[in-house]
């Protein structure tokens, strides 16, 4: 997979990507990403990227023109899958979008700003809107980074232990189990008997009975899909 991220503030973007999982996924060659600074694709003198909106109101606006020569420029080199732009006021991020995701082999992700980006990119280029939560951040960026991990760790090969990414929480409409690991008592607080019985059985279903009960009583949503 190729992911094409733009954006105004790339250093935001460098330690995600340059640690632990998604380091090990770009060295062992499942996916290669790279940060455009989109203030390179500035054509006027002082390099602005953004403008005063039209009918006036406090905050600027991402201007068209660098966001859109980059965009053509990569879609002349390659065919993009989506090309994505973050915004509070795209679809909320869920686990089914990110395993459909995990199967695109090219991706643009556009970080937004300020007031966001001028309307006619999303009607011309835009072929997907995602928000990482009822809540807004600065910029799109940690969004893109937080995008862009959910997706890279489903790709085959990704996590060491295969299964783990299908055991997690939300993969099938549960939350996950409690876990435990040594001491088996910590402050009069034990182990559940049955993780320690070696009853691979008895285990399975102790865990599959917890995950509902702790999706009944913290995301009931997620039952009623
Ligand atoms: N940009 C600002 N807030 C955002 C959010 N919640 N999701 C995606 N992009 C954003």
């Amino acid at each position: 997979m190729r992911i094409d991220i733009l954006t105004i503030l790339p250093k935001l973007l460098e330690s995600p990507f340059s640690i632990s999982i998604m380091q090990r996924a770009q060295e062992k060659g499942h996916v290669e990403i790279y940060v455009h600074n989109i203030r390179d694709y500035a054509t006027n003198k002082h390099k602005n990227v953004d403008d005063y909106q039209y009918g006036g109101g406090a905050g600027m606006v991402m201007s068209i023109e660098p966001i859109a020569s980059l965009i053509e420029k990569l879609c002349e080199e390659r065919t993009y899958d989506e090309i994505i732009y973050m915004t509070p006021d795209g679809e909320v991020l869920a686990q089914n979008h990110c395993n459909d995701l995990s199967l695109s082999k090219n991706l643009i992700i556009l970080c937004g700003h300020y007031k966001g980006v001028d309307e006619r990119i999303r009607e011309k280029y835009i072929t997907r809107e995602i928000s990482i939560g009822s809540y807004v951040l600065s910029g799109g960026e940690l969004a893109a980074a937080v995008l862009v991990d959910a997706i890279v760790r489903l790709i085959p090969g990704v996590l060491n232990d295969e299964t783990s990414a299908l055991t997690d929480s939300f993969q099938d409409k549960l939350l996950s189990p409690p876990v435990y690991t040594r001491p088996p008592e910590f402050k009069g607080l034990k182990v559940p008997d049955v993780l320690l019985s070696g009853n691979t059985k008895e285990i399975e279903y102790w865990r599959e009975e917890k995950a509902l009960e702790r999706t009944k009583e913290r995301r009931p949503d997620l039952l009623e899909e």
